[in-house]
């Protein structure tokens, strides 16, 4: 038997990059035999296996045929006749299928190392189509590397798009590497590439204007394309790809909040302290924060700076003492009237 490490870790070492993960492929082994040699079986669709001491992932070579609609439509046939070019041509994209053996050499049937030298996303073979999630992988690909597309690969893409295979996406999946894509270095570069395939109008039919500056963690991302989006909007937009809980309420939070807050610089101390309130600033500072984060992007040019100050001023109004000593009726007006003229005072 013959392990080779591939995908993700060859493609990084070559392009220089700090490699993550290192997945190998096994050639020539049964899962007995894995077992045999203290490997720990992992794999519920097709056998993988943790080395007992590295805990890097072995997968038995494989390859993989459509066998319905879906994720899970597909039969595996991993065997010990099955080679590593069998197992390399089932991959997405001709980068991600490069080869390391043991002894340094590299093993590149697809020409992955050209493509990494032109900076081309290409598909490797036609089993590219039978996984839709690879439409994504492209884009958020080339939204981290700034790679142009091959003509025959974006051909594909929208063939699939046009073929309504997309239709039938596990959300997880979708949120997955949009997520990832959303994180990396261009992320306009990923909606460029849904776009101009089709499948932007297909699954993210309400972002229809695309965010030009993107920065911070993937929450004040996220909330950014929300900014232009009505509520109802992003709640079907969350609900469509499961969008984890953080991400989603920052989002409905900007959205809610959008008009207030381009009005800020303008805004009264009793409309600063209501939208103090509505944005549970005093509760939640941080989430605040990322929310101005993403105000100062999608709206720049406003001054948020008096928010900030009224911000500060409510916070430092001692609620507890006014709780202690009013009739419980009274506590929450007494303290947004302590607030508010801290707020006037800080303004003033
Ligand atoms: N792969 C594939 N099709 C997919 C997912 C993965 O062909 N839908 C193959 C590719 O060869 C890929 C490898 O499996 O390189 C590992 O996948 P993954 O770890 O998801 O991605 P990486 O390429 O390692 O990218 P990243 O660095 O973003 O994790």
């Amino acid at each position: 038997m013959k392990s080779y490490v591939v995908g993700g870790a060859v493609r990084d070492e070559l392009l220089g990059l700090p490699v993550k993960d290192r997945d190998h492929v096994v050639v020539g082994a049964t899962p007995e035999e894995m077992v045999r040699l203290g490997y720990r079986p992992v794999g519920k669709d097709f056998p993988v296996f943790l080395h007992p001491q590295t805990h890097e992932e072995y997968a038995l070579a494989r390859t993989e045929r459509k066998s319905g609609r879906g994720y899970k439509g597909f039969t595996v046939h991993a065997a010990p006749d099955v080679t590593l070019e069998d197992d390399l041509r089932r991959r997405d994209l001709t980068i991600n299928a490069i080869a390391k053996a043991e002894d340094g050499s590299l093993i590149d049937p697809f020409h992955g190392r050209q493509d990494l030298e032109k900076r081309v996303l290409r598909h490797v073979s036609e089993a590219f189509s039978e996984d839709p999630v690879r439409i994504l992988r492209v884009a958020r690909f080339a939204a981290r590397f700034g790679f142009s597309i091959a003509a025959e690969t974006m051909q594909l893409m929208k063939d699939m798009v046009a073929s309504g295979e997309t239709d039938y996406l596990v959300p997880e999946r979708v949120w997955q590497e949009f997520s990832k894509g959303l994180m990396d270095e261009r992320p306009e570069r990923m909606f460029e590439v849904l776009e101009a395939c089709g499948l932007r109008e297909r699954l993210l039919p309400e972002l229809e204007t695309q965010p030009e500056l993107m920065s911070g963690p993937l929450t004040v991302r996220f909330a950014l394309l929300a900014w232009s989006l009505a509520e109802d909007e992003v709640e079907t937009f969350c609900r469509r790809l499961r969008v984890p809980n953080e991400p989603r309420e920052l989002a409905l939070l900007a959205s809610r909040n959008r008009e207030a807050l381009e009005a800020v610089a303008r805004a009264s101390p009793e409309e600063i302290l209501r939208l103090l309130k509505a944005t549970d600033a005093l509760r939640r500072p941080e989430r605040f924060a990322e929310l101005l984060e993403v105000a100062r992007l999608a709206a720049h040019g406003t001054d948020f700076t008096r928010l900030e100050r009224a911000r500060s001023a409510a916070a430092a109004v001692d609620a507890g003492a006014i709780a202690a000593t009013a009739p419980p009726a009274e506590i929450a007006r007494l303290v947004d009237e302590a607030r508010l003229k801290a707020i006037q005072q800080a303004l003033s």
